[in-house]
């Protein structure tokens, strides 16, 4: 993810999506060089063909769209909302780079082999960001949030981009069991999943799955988890959520890529869902 969104950062302003400034900080060194080329036009162009024919189409410009619908997602947070708690995230760097997470305590939780490195690469924060170290298969995310200052009768918003897709269902209704305990009214969770199908029967549902399938298979990360978009609103609403909003990184693409006179899309099997807590009324 930091080498798309630095290839995305390396374009001019009018025709990118975001700009991460810390994306090339954090990538590995052989990356950082890639990137440093990528400032040049025709050698961005040729890395993104040969990442896009490596991955297939649709990985970066499905990753590069959900980066920036979370983004305004996030812009959207009610002012009321002054916790953020970024679920398995990796080097997403929100807490730094968005304006509107400026001010917010914002507690980045990830595996500890994860945030080890990112630490090691990032150097000091501000204090309103803090590193929460937490396993989804095997440790209590409420007791570990709330340890590292989360206050759990104040609104959050949950961010949890990237991650179903990697974990086992028991992890996912752990963590979601999580966050609907730690959220009081007026709280939010977004999250990516991928379309269940592509899991089960690939390219048959969807064109782009086969060769992204077997690149996060070759990286040692298959795909274990994923829903059934018609089936989210009843899953989410048996884990005590609502459903505001689902939406493909198709659709976010086409909002933006034409936009910034782009062609890319992004990918009808990979979603990002907007749901809120039903919380009983005190
Ligand atoms: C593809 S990255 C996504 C990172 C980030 N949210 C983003 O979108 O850029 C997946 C993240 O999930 C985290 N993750 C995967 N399995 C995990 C687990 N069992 N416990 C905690 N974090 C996990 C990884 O450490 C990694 O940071």
């Amino acid at each position: 993810m930091a080498v798309q969104r630095g290839l995305e950062s390396s374009r001019p302003v009018e025709r990118r999506l975001f700009s991460d400034p810390y994306a090339s900080r954090l990538v590995r060194a052989r990356w950082r060089l890639v990137l440093q080329g990528a400032r040049l036009r025709p050698i961005r162009g040729l890395i993104e063909r040969l990442y896009d024919r490596a991955g297939g189409p649709g990985p970066r410009a499905s990753a590069i769209a959900r980066t920036r619908l979370i983004d305004e997602l996030l812009a959207d947070i009610s002012p009321a909302v002054q916790q953020a708690v970024v679920l398995g995230a990796g080097y997403d760097v929100r807490g730094l780079r968005l304006p509107a997470l400026r001010g917010r305590r914002v507690f980045e939780v990830d595996h500890p082999e994860t945030q080890r490195v990112k630490q090691a690469r990032l150097g000091p924060v501000p204090d309103e960001l803090h590193y929460v170290a937490v396993d989804f298969e095997h440790d209590d995310l409420p007791s570990r949030l709330e340890a590292a200052g989360y206050v759990s009768g104040r609104p959050a918003v949950f961010l949890w981009e990237g991650v179903t897709n990697y974990l086992t269902p028991a992890a996912v209704d752990a963590t979601l069991a999580a966050a609907h305990a730690l959220s009081a009214s007026g709280s939010r969770l977004i999250f990516t999943y991928v379309d269940r199908r592509a899991i089960d029967v690939g390219e048959a549902a969807f064109p782009e799955a086969g060769r992204w399938l077997q690149a996060v298979r070759q990286r040692g990360e298959p795909w274990t988890f994923g829903l059934i978009p018609e089936e989210v609103p009843t899953y989410l609403r048996e884990r005590g959520f609502e459903l505001r909003e689902d939406v493909s990184t198709a659709d976010a693409g086409l909002k933006y890529f034409p936009a910034c006179g782009r062609t890319e899309t992004g990918s009808r099997l990979y979603r990002v869902a907007v749901a809120d807590p039903i919380v009983a009324a005190s």
